[in-house]
Parts: C-alpha cells; sequence; structure tokens
C-alpha cells in the first residue's frame, strides 16, 4: 500500500509499546489511526503521547471477543469510512518450563495471539474486499516464531502460527488486491513484562506461580529497540507490500542455521517430476519471489 495519507488504520494492542509505536508512524503518515485495546488506561496515556488529533480514535476492545471487535469496526466505520489496514499487534507473553503450564495457560496465550489474530481477520476483510479500494493486513508475530526457543514454547508456537497464517494469506489475498505482512521484532522496550494484568478471571488459575513475562534483565535494556524505531520500519514494509518485516540484523545467523537445518533434513531422494508440476502450488509460494 504506496499511498497512506487519507486512509485508515486499525491497530489492536494500539495503546502500549509497539501498537502505539505503530500508530505514532502512520500519523506522522497522515492516516486516520484507530487505536484498540483492552486497557482503557493505556488508550488514556497513548492518546495522549499522541497528542489527540482529530485522526485518531481510542477504542476499548478485548481481541478475544468477536462480538465486540465487530462493534467496534462498525464504530471505526462510522468515524473515518473504509478501513484500509488492519494491524493485528495485541499480544501476550508467557515463559517458564513447560511442563508447569496448564491449559489455562495455552488457552489464555493462544486465545490473544492467534485466536485474536483471526478474529480481526474474519471482522475486516470481509468489508476490506467488498469497498475495493485495496488494502494490507499487519500481523505482530516475533522473532521467537521464527527460532522458537526452550522456556517459551507456547509463546514461540502461537507466534509461529501467526507467521504461517500471514504466509498462507499473503498468497491467497495478492490476487485480490490485499497486501499481508507479518512483524517479526526482536526485543522491544514495552510493558509485555505486565501481560499478565490483561489477564481473564476465567483464565487466571495458572499452572506457574507467578505467571508473569520474566522482567527485563538490569543493564540490557539499552539493547532494546524502541516502538518508534519499530512503528517506522512498520510503515517502510506496509509501502513496500513486504512479506516479512523484520527488525533485529542479529538474527541473521540463527536464521541462516534454522534454514540450512531444514535443507539437511530433506532426503536425498529423486525427485519426481510429475509430482512437482501438480503441487506446485504447494511448493511455491508467489510471496517469496518478490
Ligand atoms: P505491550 O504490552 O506494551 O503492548 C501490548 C498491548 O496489547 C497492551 O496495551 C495490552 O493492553 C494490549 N492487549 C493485551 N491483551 C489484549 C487483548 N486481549 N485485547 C486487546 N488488547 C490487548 O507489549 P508489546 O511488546 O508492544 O507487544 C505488542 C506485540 O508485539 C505482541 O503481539 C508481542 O507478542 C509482540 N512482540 C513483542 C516483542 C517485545 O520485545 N516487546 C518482541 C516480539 C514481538
Amino acid at each position: 500500500m504506496r499511498h497512506l495519507k487519507g486512509r485508515t488504520a486499525f491497530i489492536t494492542g494500539g495503546g502500549s509499546g509497539i501498537g502505539l509505536g505503530i500508530a505514532r508512524a502512520l500519523l506522522k503518515a497522515g492516516m486516520n489511526v484507530v487505536i484498540a485495546d483492552i486497557l482503557e488506561p493505556h488508550l488514556e496515556e497513548a492518546s495522549r503521547s499522541l497528542g489527540n488529533p482529530a485522526n485518531l480514535l481510542p477504542l476499548t476492545l478485548d481481541v478475544t471477543d468477536r462480538t465486540a471487535f465487530a462493534e467496534a469496526a462498525d464504530a471505526a466505520t462510522r468515524r473515518f469510512g473504509n478501513i484500509h489496514l488492519l494491524i493485528n499487534n495485541a499480544g501476550v507473553a508467557l515463559t517458564g518450563p513447560i511442563e508447569q503450564a496448564n491449559h489455562n495457560d495455552w488457552e489464555w496465550v493462544f486465545g490473544v495471539n492467534l485466536v485474536g489474530v483471526a478474529n480481526g481477520i474474519s471482522t475486516f476483510l470481509p468489508a476490506m474486499l467488498a469497498h475495493g479500494e485495496g488494502g494490507h493486513i499487519v500481523n505482530t508475530a516475533s522473532t521467537s516464531g521464527l527460532l522458537p526457543h526452550a522456556g517459551a514454547a507456547i509463546y514461540s508456537a502461537s507466534k509461529a502460527a501467526v507467521i504461517a497464517l500471514s504466509e498462507a494469506l499473503c498468497a491467497e489475498l495478492a490476487p485480490k488486491n490485499i497486501a499481508v505482512s507479518v512483524l517479526c521484532p526482536g526485543p522491544v522496550n514495552s510493558r509485555i513484562g505486565e501481560s499478565a494484568r490483561t489477564r481473564p478471571d476465567s483464565l487466571a488459575h495458572s499452572g506457574y506461580d507467578t505467571p508473569l513475562a520474566p522482567p527485563v534483565a538490569e543493564g540490557i535494556a539499552h539493547l532494546f529497540q524502541s516502538p518508534d524505531e519499530i512503528g517506522e520500519r512498520v510503515r517502510q514494509g506496509i509501502e513496500n507490500d513486504a512479506l516479512f518485516i523484520l527488525t533485529h540484523s542479529e538474527y541473521r545467523a540463527g536464521l541462516q542455521e534454522r534454514s540450512e537445518a531444514l535443507f539437511r533434513a530433506i532426503p536425498d531422494t529423486a525427485e519426481n517430476p510429475e509430482f512437482k508440476a501438480i503441487f506446485s502450488s504447494l511448493i511455491h509460494n508467489p510471496a517469496y519471489q518478490k
């Protein structure tokens, strides 16, 4: 989506951290911006920090609530008209030994990080296709989805699912004039460590004594990127219709190791040309050719 000015974006988890950084970058680019967040204090603080401009609409929303999502979409459309850009960014983190996790831990993290994204897509995509002005969906995953790591199995799995979802959607929606990007940031200064504040009462009982993402270890916060840096990177990714929006060059070696491990796992057997021809659309995702 090359021209952002005058178009409208809807950002979940827009009240803090990366979502707020993206909101700032898109407002600067001249877009109307809806920030939707489960925590009203985050929305109030974010609106103040963005200067309460007329082209900003804060809305309270829990992304796991499909009815509320539809109502938020209606409110956004009443205010700004057609929605062109959906940023499924709301997410929560939980880490710890996997054997201690209970069903509530799985359900909460997947409910927000994956089903929340699905809810955004099913709420906005039909109208985006119907208005015919083109559109773009950005899903926030994580480098943890590309390079899953010990101690974060549930989180990494939820983010890997968001990456796969985005890659499939990119291939499917490009011919319909809807671009798809997946944002995979490394460490960013935000409130992700306070995620447990938004955990619903129905899933409150955790397998962990202290169901919190670990606080940032002292002395390393300066190594984290700022939400505004990520916001600018996302704006560029949208303008370039990039499938993958990565933020940290330091992960290059890990990504290479993973790709090489995958290649080493390919069986050393002759390829069947008929199979390759018939399953070509499963082998080649046009989104990788850009
Ligand atoms: P943050 O905690 O500062 O912002 C997330 C916002 O989402 C908060 O305002 C929170 O109230 C809201 N939220 C939580 N649950 C929600 C729900 N059910 N419905 C609506 N809003 C909800 O954290 P951050 O870091 O900005 O996180 C944004 C996204 O970035 C998440 O998806 C996270 O997994 C991802 N991410 C963060 C990284 C980091 O180092 N901070 C690294 C990689 C990915």
